[in-house]
């Protein structure tokens, strides 16, 4: 286990010394890629640009979540609403793996053209350990084409800095919270919420899905104050399901969404939560009367494997 501070103090000169001349970096509120930001505007100040990427696909409240974090420590950083490119490009797809391949691309170009205008030369990248060990050569069967902001292309002809490469997930927290960093961040996927709408994207349903996540985030934090026995990821899915139901004496038909919550320790495999059928209950009414649109909700009982944690 390395010490915080020792870390600390080895990873800015490292900057320091490597980085000659500007950098970038993209920043997607993470744990990895924050602490990466963080440790690069004290290293090198104003020579390194953070850059936060609004797809659209956000959860509610997580761009000014980000923005307050970069301005608590002053980064010269620059957020890209991109929603509306994101969202257009994938008008009309349904098919996951396409899906997550047109977010990637996008979020390339969005990047590049960033870079450009910064006249950035270097590329810092919050690759950590896990991410470069389970990809050491053994050929893998693709199970979902990940996008994180780490794994950006070679053509973009940057030279990369990656201070994190030797650290592991609880190495990174304890840095974090030894910097002030919050720590109580879960996971959240790159492509956002595009892999928790089941079929095609669309604003509307992310709309839809925001309000849900929000009460589902909420009502986990509440259930499970003591974050010891906290789920590990928890979140909602937007089903293209319609189904009959009633509100007051009225006929309804809307959407179905899914709750997830599962108990991992390193996302490889897993378990699904076994909350109480009160808690499901104040969940699952909150939602139906909060989020108009929604009429039905459903528990995914499925471990990791056989169903991988997202549903796409
Ligand atoms: P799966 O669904 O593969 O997810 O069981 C395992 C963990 O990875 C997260 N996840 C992603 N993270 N980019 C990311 O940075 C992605 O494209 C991506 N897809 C899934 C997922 O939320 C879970 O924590």
């Amino acid at each position: 286990m390395v010490n915080a501070k020792t870390f600390v103090e080895e990873a800015m000169d490292e900057i320091r010394s490597k980085l000659v001349d500007r950098g970038i970096l993209a920043c997607s509120g993470g744990q990895d890629s924050t602490l990466l930001a963080v440790l690069a505007s004290k290293a090198a100040g104003d020579r390194v640009l953070t850059v936060f990427v609004d797809t659209g696909l956000l959860r509610k409240g997580e761009r000014e979540r980000v923005e307050t974090v970069f301005r608590k420590f002053s980064l010269n950083y620059h957020i890209i609403d991109a929603s509306e490119r994101f969202l257009s490009a994938l008008k009309g797809i349904t098919d996951p793996e396409e899906k997550r391949k047109i977010i990637g691309k996008v979020f390339i170009e969005v990047f590049d053209e960033e870079a450009k205008k910064y006249g950035a030369r270097f590329l810092l990248q919050g690759t950590i350990a896990p991410d470069w060990i389970e990809s050491g050569g053994s050929v893998r069967e693709v199970i979902k084409s990940h996008h994180n902001v780490g794994g950006l292309p070679d053509k973009m002809n940057l030279k990369l800095i990656e201070p994190l490469r030797e650290l592991y997930k609880d190495e990174i927290r304890d840095i974090s919270r030894y910097l002030g960093l919050d720590t109580d961040i879960q996971p959240f996927p790159g492509p956002g919420l595009a892999v928790r709408i089941i079929g095609e994207v669309n604003r509307e349903k992310a709309d839809l899905l925001r309000e849900v996540t929000e009460i589902v985030e909420r009502g986990v934090r509440e259930e499970y104050a003591d974050t010891s026995r906290r789920p590990w990821q928890y979140f909602a899915v937007l089903l293209p399901v319609h189904s009959t139901g009633i509100h007051g004496d009225k006929r309804t038909y809307g959407f179905t969404v899914a709750i997830r919550m599962i108990d991992t320790d390193d996302a490889m495999s897993g378990t699904f939560t076994r909350p109480s059928w009160d808690f499901m209950d104040r969940l699952s009414t909150e939602i139906t009367n909060e989020v108009k649109g929604i009429n039905r909700v459903v528990y995914d009982v499925t471990n990791k494997p056989p169903a991988t944690i997202e549903w796409e």
